[in-house]
């Protein structure tokens, strides 16, 4: 038989002041836990540059990836002209706290693609990119750009490395996406990933990105084999978005006008 005690009304006190005193510890652990958030996945994300530009080694310590990482110079691209911006021009005073995903979705820093044009699914462009440049005894060495689009379940986001002649693929990789492990997850196998080193994005024209993935491999003796890479076996769609993205960052529509005005010293 319940107490005097257990009445209604002290059961909801009780739930109440029990649910105050819990989200309030809640919210104060997630304010504490914020900065230290924000320090890993700007961590996550120097480690996936790294790892695209093929400088991430094994057993690195957060202090080596953040010395490597420092030789890059973190700077904004309009992508329409081509040209570099000062940070300012995204009401940022350091180029790495821009997030052009962020912009992505403001109106006033990101464009509309119209459908037919939308290769890589993602409806909207910011209109400035952030990159990350690496110099060696004044000479460019190597460019890390970002990239992503649409692949069978989710959008994938990654970088891809060039070597200094702009046109040669260091290496490629996504740091997130929710395609399915074992078929389009293998993405992140290291050995699909290391067939991309060594590849070229462009041919003659140095304008119109070739990439292509070959379904049922490339074979040896290939056409045009500088440009091409397997797709992933049982993963035809997620192959196909990861063909296409790459292809609408690398065109006239993403980084092809820059790389271009780079190449030439234009910029
Ligand atoms: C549960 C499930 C998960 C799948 N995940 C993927 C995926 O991540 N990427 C992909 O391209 N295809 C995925 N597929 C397969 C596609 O539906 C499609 O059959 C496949 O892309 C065709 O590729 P193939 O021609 O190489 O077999 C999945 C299928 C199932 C049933």
């Amino acid at each position: 038989m319940a107490k005097a005690k257990d009445t209604v009304s002290r059961t909801l006190m009780v739930a109440l002041v029990l649910s105050i005193v819990f989200s309030v510890v809640v919210s104060t652990a997630a304010v504490m836990l914020r900065p230290a958030q924000i320090q890993n996945q700007n961590l996550d994300i120097k480690t996936n540059i790294l790892s695209a530009a093929g400088m991430l080694e094994p057993g690195m310590s957060v202090e080596d990836i953040e010395e490597s990482f420092a030789g890059f110079d973190v700077r904004l691209v309009d992508l329409e002209t081509g040209e570099f911006v000062e940070p300012s021009t995204v009401g940022v005073e350091d180029p790495m706290k821009y997030d052009m995903y962020k912009a992505a979705s403001d109106p006033d820093m990101s464009t509309n693609i119209p459908s037919s044009e939308d290769k890589a699914g993602i409806k909207r462009r910011p209109d400035v990119a952030k990159i990350y440049v690496l110099e060696e005894g004044g000479e460019m060495v190597r460019v890390v750009l970002p990239i992503h689009g649409y692949g069978l379940w989710s959008t994938l986001y990654g970088f891809v490395s060039l070597e200094g002649d702009l046109n040669t693929i260091e290496g490629l990789g996504f740091y997130a996406h929710a395609e399915t492990p074992g078929l389009g997850g293998e993405v992140d196998n290291p050995r699909w990933k290391q067939q991309w080193v060594g590849k070229e994005l462009y041919g003659e024209d140095k304008t119109e990105p070739q990439i292509q993935l070959v379904k049922g491999g490339v074979s040896g003796d290939a056409r045009d084999k500088e440009h091409k890479v397997d797709a992933l076996s049982g993963a035809t769609l997620t192959s196909r978005g990861v063909e296409q993205l790459v292809n609408y960052w690398m065109g006239d529509r993403g980084f092809a006008t820059f790389l271009q005005k780079l190449r030439e010293g234009e910029v």
